[in-house]
């Protein structure tokens, strides 16, 4: 088998100006810098050069485990330190306009994250770790969050400013007083830094969500609508149309919907109502709840299918009552009367 090539990760410079600092001294960013930080990006090649070098055929798999977490500890180690000392330069008290909005949608105000995040480094003095402020695509929000042991918490979540609770950080010019060394970072931070990294993030796109082409122009609902819906006494009509070889082994079903045949439409069609809402929906929501939807938009009524059908409201924590489907017939022996309204 022929041998990897490692890719060396390179030492990036100093990103903030030490003399700069409020609080924090040179002696301080200059040690953490060459030891700790330096000392990350060596431990990173070393690991990655003994990765490189051998099979992992010929492995024992606990080896490889071990290398592969220490290479995940050094790689965050160094990518975390480089944005810790990007945090620092500015007038931490000076949180830009358009960052303090952002703080106050994602936190209630940009006080009560400060509070948050000071907190994390609180339960952190002694120990040993970090604490992000990370962006997360997924929700287009920012969240506060302790690493311990250079774990990067947030799957997919993009750091934007990281603060060093490692004793390392701070030992040789605070000692033990976290404390101080936690309220000199904050004093320091360079927001303008942040919000040009804050900017960045929001350009990640969010993973892809499900898309069903044959469907695209089909009116969707999500179950948070729904349970909105529900909870607001919004009249609508829920039907599950999970697959009646589906149904009659389901021993329950969402609360407020009526099971109906989705093969027998035409029978059940005449017993709701054009002028309420109709949501549908079937076991994952890819097919057959979208088709009956179609059905129904077709014959005038205003439908919609429930993305992610029985099993997203169950995930939801949508509650359900029990299914008996030896009584459902799919005919219509009882009539699917709007819900909520009537508090069903
Ligand atoms: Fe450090």
């Amino acid at each position: 088998m022929p041998a990897l090539v490692s890719r060396r990760s390179a030492v990036a410079p100093l990103f903030c100006r030490p003399w700069t600092l409020n609080g924090i001294s040179p002696r301080l960013i200059e040690s953490h810098y060459e030891h700790n930080y330096g000392g990350a990006v060596a431990r990173l090649n070393a690991l990655a050069e003994e990765l490189a070098a051998l099979d992992p055929a010929a492995t024992p798999p606990d080896v490889i485990s071990r290398l592969k977490r220490d290479e995940i500890a050094a790689l965050n180690s160094t990518l975390l330190h480089e944005l810790y000392f990007a945090s620092l330069g500015g007038d931490g008290r000076a949180v830009p306009e358009s960052m303090a909005a952002v703080m106050t949608q994602d936190f209630g105000s940009v006080d009560r994250w400060r509070r948050e995040f000071v907190a994390l480094a609180g339960d952190l003095a002694g120990g040993s770790g970090w604490v992000l402020l990370s962006y997360v695509p997924r929700d287009r929000r920012l969240v506060n969050h302790a690493g311990p042991d250079h774990t990067q918490a947030v799957a997919g979540g993009i750091p934007i400013l990281a603060l060093d609770m490692y004793e390392h950080a701070y030992h040789l010019e605070f000692g033990a007083n976290a404390t101080a060394y936690v309220a000199a970072f904050m004093r320091n931070i360079d927001w303008s830094a942040v919000l040009a990294r804050y900017e960045d993030a929001t350009k990640v796109a969010p993973p892809k969500p499900l898309e069903q082409k044959q469907f695209a122009d089909l009116p969707a609902v999500t179950v948070d609508e729904v349970k909105a819906m529900l909870a607001s006494g919004t009249p609508v009509q829920i039907i599950d149309t999970r697959p009646r070889h589906y149904s009659s082994r389901a021993q329950e079903i969402m609360e407020g919907a009526v099971w109906r045949d989705p093969e027998r439409v035409d029978e059940w069609v005449g017993e709701l109502s054009k002028s309420t809402p109709v949501v549908t929906f079937c076991v994952y929501g890819f097919h057959i709840g979208c088709e009956t939807a179609a059905t129904l938009r077709k014959a005038g009524f205003d439908a919609r299918y429930m993305a992610g059908g029985h099993f997203a409201w169950k995930a939801a924590k949508g509650t359900t009552r029990l299914f008996d489907s030896a009584s459902s017939t799919g005919g219509a022996p009882e009539s699917p009367a709007p819900t909520g309204a009537a508090g069903t």
